[in-house]
């Protein structure tokens, strides 16, 4: 899950593909890379963030040409090393990659049996050096694409140059996403919209196996047979502002500050002119459904666990949810009315992609939750709902997930009504709950200064301890989570009755536990079980609204956002996110590209 990026027209093409790798640095950081081709193949490379390459290239410049590739790295095989950075290559033709070439320790000793040597551990370098291979033997740039990557096994992004087509880039793709930017006498090549927003916001998705050919007259998209396809161009439904900080310090921050917008706009997008939960389905998917699978991955998976729990609670459909990347390797038992939800920010996550295609061709019906508009996940699903969030950059999901648990709420909601399993004014009473969450949401920004107090009592911590009952639970899943990402304490969520069958012989004296108490039915019980962690010494932390039995056990109290109970793991998130992105910031962490992460997981 790289970024990768190319660019032909009149600018500088270095200047150009180093701040369309910044844009796409949330995809990985570990190294990066340029090569251009005038005659001569040249590469500047190595390991470490976009800055790095750009001291690099003080110290070596290269030409300033018109056309170039580029490269920033999350990696997957061999070591973070300069010698592992991409462009990968040899003197007549050079390439980066993104995703990941399965069989290459096969074509690997082949190509070593032809006499070929290699500098790196990488996959890559193989896919680039079999493809020098067959443009050897063939003179012709596409049919030595077209053949190399017919012996691929795995997932490819690739752009291309060769040293005899100045000027030109070649780019091809199985599974890895690549769009191509059309802007006036210039083109641009790109894992994702931001690297080319602030220049165009024309652009197409090349389809799978499709290799494009892109000169400064155009491009030329070929399918896998070899024939010429059109293309019909998109509009890039935002502007490259959303692509940038807006002023704030971090995009997480600018992220979660958008969420009460979002879930205000999701609720009138997702409502019929009586204001009640509406979504253009298939009568099909809403009337005959009799189970439901939810699958994703990571904090799409957490937003899956909360659909569930209200597909359940509101339309009485029962309902499973699964992690990918396990699911895809189960043989699951499906009704014959069974319709398969996959969630996904970015529509390209690898695990999930796969078990959307392997349920369809079991020929199960299949819905799409996802926020990347076009994305492989969006348009293979029979049918899509998009969360609107816009562009999210920081590698911890803040404004995504809140808009997924919005429209899990309509969804259940509209199940539910659609299905008479709920009389019209408890849809009313729900739909009056819902429009109280903008405000609710904005409550997590009034009280950050508390939040940031909490941060500042658990940000020495090793090991803490999230718990709560129902929604609660599921709203804590993530909370845990998004701690861990970015702030690297080891942090673990806990069903709150299930501390005691074990788990809490981990707390020690000071050990951090938050407690959530949202869901105020289940207080006696949440607060006994902060009690027999507050008895083990644990520094007890609960968030709620005013009560003085908590605050008696209590360490710490932080008033929680008010909402009806059901939408509690949506009005909570901001404020999870929030003292999550404190802590980390309290800790001197890289909270917007926190290490050994991506911000899509387009590899298994
Ligand atoms: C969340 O902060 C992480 N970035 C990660 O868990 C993410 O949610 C997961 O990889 C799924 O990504 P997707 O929603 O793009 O499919």
């Amino acid at each position: 899950m790289c970024g990768i990026a190319g660019y032909v027209g009149k600018r500088n093409a270095v200047l150009v593909v180093t701040e369309a790798l910044k844009k796409l640095s949330y995809r990985g950081y570990d190294s990066a890379g340029i090569a251009t081709a005038s005659g001569v193949i040249r590469t500047v490379k190595c390991a470490g963030k976009i800055e790095c390459l750009e001291e690099r290239l003080k110290e070596n410049p290269l030409p300033a040409v018109n056309m170039g590739i580029g490269h920033t790295r999350w990696a997957t095989h061999g070591a973070v090393t300069d010698e592992n950075s991409h462009p990968h290559g040899t003197a007549d033709v050079t390439i980066v990659h993104n995703g990941i070439i399965e069989n290459y320790l096969l074509l690997k000793q082949k190509l070593i049996s032809f006499g070929y040597t290699f500098k790196s551990e990488t996959d890559s370098e193989v896919g680039a050096l079999l493809i020098d291979y067959f443009y050897k033997k063939t003179h012709d740039p596409l049919t030595a694409l077209r053949e190399a990557t017919s012996k691929f096994h795995g997932s490819y992004a690739i752009a291309a140059i060769f040293k005899d087509c100045p000027d030109t880039i070649f780019t091809v793709r199985r599974e890895s996403p690549i769009l191509i930017g059309v802007g006036t006498d210039e083109i641009f090549i790109a894992s994702d919209i931001p690297a080319f927003l602030s220049y165009t916001k024309r652009y197409f998705r090349l389809g799978e196996g499709e290799i494009a050919k892109i000169t400064p007259d155009g491009f030329k998209v070929y399918d896998r047979r070899g024939d010429e396809v059109k293309k019909n161009l998109q509009h890039a439904p935002f502007d490259a502002e959303s692509a940038e900080k807006g002023g704030f310090a971090h995009f997480m921050r600018k992220e979660i500050s958008e969420e009460s917008g979002i879930v205000s706009r999701l609720i009138s997008m997702y409502s019929d002119g009586h204001g009640l939960p509406f979504f253009d389905l298939s009568a099909d998917i809403i009337k005959n459904t009799s189970h439901i699978t939810v699958i994703g991955c990571g904090t799409a998976y957490h937003a899956g666990l909360y659909l569930k729990y209200l597909l359940e609670k509101l339309a009485k459909i029962r309902t499973e949810c699964h992690v990918a990347s396990e699911f895809r390797y189960t043989e699951p038992l499906f009704d014959k009315n069974e319709l398969v939800i996959v969630i996904s920010q970015s529509g390209e996550t690898a695990d999930t992609l796969s078990c959307l295609r392997e349920v369809k061709a079991l020929g199960v019906k299949t819905l799409g939750i996802v926020n990347v508009v076009g994305s492989a996940i969006a348009t293979e699903a029979d049918e899509v709902i998009y969360t609107h969030a816009g562009v999210e950059i920081a590698v911890a999901s803040t404004k995504a997930y809140t808009a997924q648990c919005t429209v899990a709420a309509l969804l259940a909601t509209y199940f539910a009504a659609s299905r008479s399993v709920m009389e019209r004014q408890q849809v009313r009473e729900i739909a009056l709950e819902l429009k109280k969450l903008p405000d609710a949401i904005m409550h997590a920004t009034r009280a950050e200064d508390a939040i940031a107090e909490v941060a500042e009592e658990i940000k020495d911590a090793e090991n803490l301890f999230f718990i709560g009952r129902r929604a609660d639970y599921i709203a804590a899943i993530e909370g845990s989570l998004k701690l861990k990402e970015i702030s690297y304490i080891h942090s673990e969520c806990y069903p709150a009755g299930e501390l005691k069958h074990g788990t809490i012989s981990l707390i020690t004296e000071k050990t951090p536990v938050v407690a959530l108490f949202g869901d105020r039915e289940m207080l006696p019980k949440m607060l006994s079980n902060l009690k027999e962690a507050a008895s083990r010494g644990a520094k007890s932390i609960a968030i709620s609204a005013p009560d003085k039995d908590i605050a008696e056990v209590a360490d710490i109290m932080v008033d929680m956002p008010r909402c009806g109970e059901l939408f509690f793991p949506i009005a909570m998130a901001s404020m999870l996110q929030l003292l999550a992105y404190h802590t980390a910031l309290k800790r001197g962490c890289d909270v917007d590209q926190p290490r050994n992460l991506a911000k899509s997981v387009t590899v298994e």
